[in-house]
Parts: C-alpha cells; sequence; structure tokens
C-alpha cells in the first residue's frame, strides 16, 4: 500500500554488467530511446524476494513477441539472478527493459511513495489498439495523461475512451463498487493484463469484468487502484467528487485478501 523507500544504492544490469544505476551508460543509437521501441516489466522486491516473477517474465515475453522483439531469454534471467544477489534483502522493486538496440537491462529502485488515498481526474485516451496489452517503452501517453489530471488539480489520471468506457489509471489498474459488486475493466476492452488485478480476481470472489462507463463509476461507493508499486490505493475523488467512503470496507477486505495471498505466495517461494 503505502511505498518503503528502501536506503539502498540502485543498482543496474546492462547485458550482465553490474554496477551503481548513476554509472550505467547505453549507447545512444538504440531504438528503445529514439523511438520507444522495446518492453519493460516493474517487479516488486519484498526483502529482496520478487513477486510474481515468473508472471512479470511471462509478460515481458508477450510483449517483445508482440513487438517483434528478439531477447536472449536465459542471459536475461542469469542476469537478473546475479542482480538481486547483489542488490541483497531490500524493500524496492525491479525494472527489467529490453530495447531495439539489443540491451537488457534490469535494474533495483526505491518503491516510490504512496498516500493512502488519490484524487483521479479522467482523461480522453484512444487506445492504440496495436499495443493494447503490451508494456512497451512507448508509454509517452500515459504519462502525458498524469501531467494533464495534476493541472486540473488531481493526483492521477483515469484514462476514459471516447466512447464513455473506463479503461484504466496511466500506471494502474481500477476496481470500484458499484450496485453492492465489486468490478474492474475486463481487458478485452484494452487495459493491460495487471499482474496485481490477476491475483485480487484469484484472492476476491465475485468481481465483475465489463465495460462501464464514467459515469458508473462516479456513482461508486468505493474504489481503489491496484498495481506492483502501488498494491492497493484507495480513491478519494473523481474529478473533484469524493466517494463515500474512502478507504472503505470492501476495499480493507481487498487489501487483506491481497496481502494474504501475497505473502502466501512468498512464503511458498
Ligand atoms: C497501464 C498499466 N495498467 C496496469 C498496471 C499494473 O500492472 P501490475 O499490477 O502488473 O503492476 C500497470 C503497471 O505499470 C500499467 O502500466
Amino acid at each position: 500500500m503505502t511505498g518503503v523507500t528502501g536506503a539502498f544504492t540502485e543498482t543496474a544490469s546492462i547485458d550482465g554488467r553490474i554496477g551503481p544505476t548513476a554509472e550505467a551508460t547505453i549507447g545512444l543509437k538504440d531504438d528503445g530511446l529514439y523511438r520507444g521501441d522495446g518492453a519493460f516489466e516493474v517487479i516488486r522486491l519484498y526483502a529482496g524476494r520478487p513477486f510474481a516473477i515468473e508472471d512479470h517474465i511471462a509478460r515481458l515475453e508477450r510483449s517483445a513477441a508482440a513487438l517483434r522483439l528478439e531477447f536472449d531469454r536465459m542471459a536475461l534471467r542469469t542476469e537478473i539472478e546475479a542482480l538481486l544477489a547483489e542488490a541483497g534483502p531490500i524493500e524496492g522493486q525491479m525494472r527489467l527493459i529490453v530495447t531495439r538496440g539489443g540491451r537488457r537491462i534490469a535494474a533495483t529502485e526505491p518503491i516510490p511513495h504512496h498516500e493512502e488515498t488519490i484524487a483521479l481526474a479522467s482523461v480522453t485516451y484512444q487506445p492504440t489498439v496495436v499495443l493494447n496489452g503490451v508494456k512497451s517503452l512507448s508509454y509517452g501517453a500515459n504519462m502525458l495523461a498524469t501531467r494533464l489530471a495534476k493541472e486540473a488539480g488531481a493526483e492521477e489520471a483515469l484514462l476514459v475512451r471516447p466512447d464513455g468506457i473506463v479503461l484504466e489509471p496511466p500506471t494502474s489498474s481500477i476496481f470500484w463498487v458499484a450496485g453492492g459488486n465489486l468490478r474492474t475493466t475486463a481487458l478485452a476492452e484494452g487495459v493491460l493484463a495487471s499482474i496485481t488485478r490477476d491475483r485480487l480476481l484469484r484472492a476476491v470472489p465475485g468481481i465483475e469484468e465489463g465495460a462501464w462507463t464514467l459515469e458508473d463509476l462516479k456513482g461508486a461507493s468505493e474504489a481503489f487502484l491496484a498495481s506492483t508499486t502501488r498494491e492497493l490505493q484507495s480513491v478519494a475523488s473523481i474529478d473533484g467528487t469524493p466517494l463515500a467512503e474512502a478507504p472503505g470496507p470492501r476495499t480493507r477486505e481487498a487489501q487483506a485478501a491481497f496481502a494474504a495471498a501475497r505473502d502466501a505466495e512468498l512464503e511458498a517461494g
């Protein structure tokens, strides 16, 4: 939920060369930089143990396959192991990046700080379709959406399709309680197959997946965001309209269910 910023030296591996991130460099001529052509993942580290790493690597492989981007999977796995050994038992996260220029990057980072609740502003967003479900380096539109939401006086964006269907915030999934039911947008509408979302769907019975409008969400009694870095974060308001409860009882239940599932999974190794 609330990020704990670990005091550790951020460390990066580039094609197996490990050192402080502050000193890490890649060549300028890489279409990962020139055109945002590449794929990435962010994996949570709990006391140095990566959570759901197989799911993250599988999603990275799906993203790369969608981009027609080859990378050496075995080499990346070896490099991840070496980086984790170097990093030790940190509370943090690990970013993986594969670029069109052929670089394999793994880097440790502190977890960004997140408050208990967050204010959202809707931003109209048309999914690219060919990049739907792809965690690509082309996140400029997502980052801009957050800035537009901040200009509108909120803290984070809520991406809404031109036809009014709620998608997701730029780097998380959204769940809300309407008509007594816990809801989230279906993957088929063009949202990322979030791993936190997947764990919640398994841990909390009866969550509805579908296509709902911003009006439906604005009528919610409570809502929360879900992601690797946020875990579950309660939504305080949408477009300036406060939600009735933040965090509400269903949010607290979901937080407890997620924490139990996460701990059991980490325990099982
Ligand atoms: C667009 C988008 N949706 C949802 C998420 C949450 O995914 P996960 O739970 O796998 O971190 C992310 C993560 O960064 C994202 O970029």
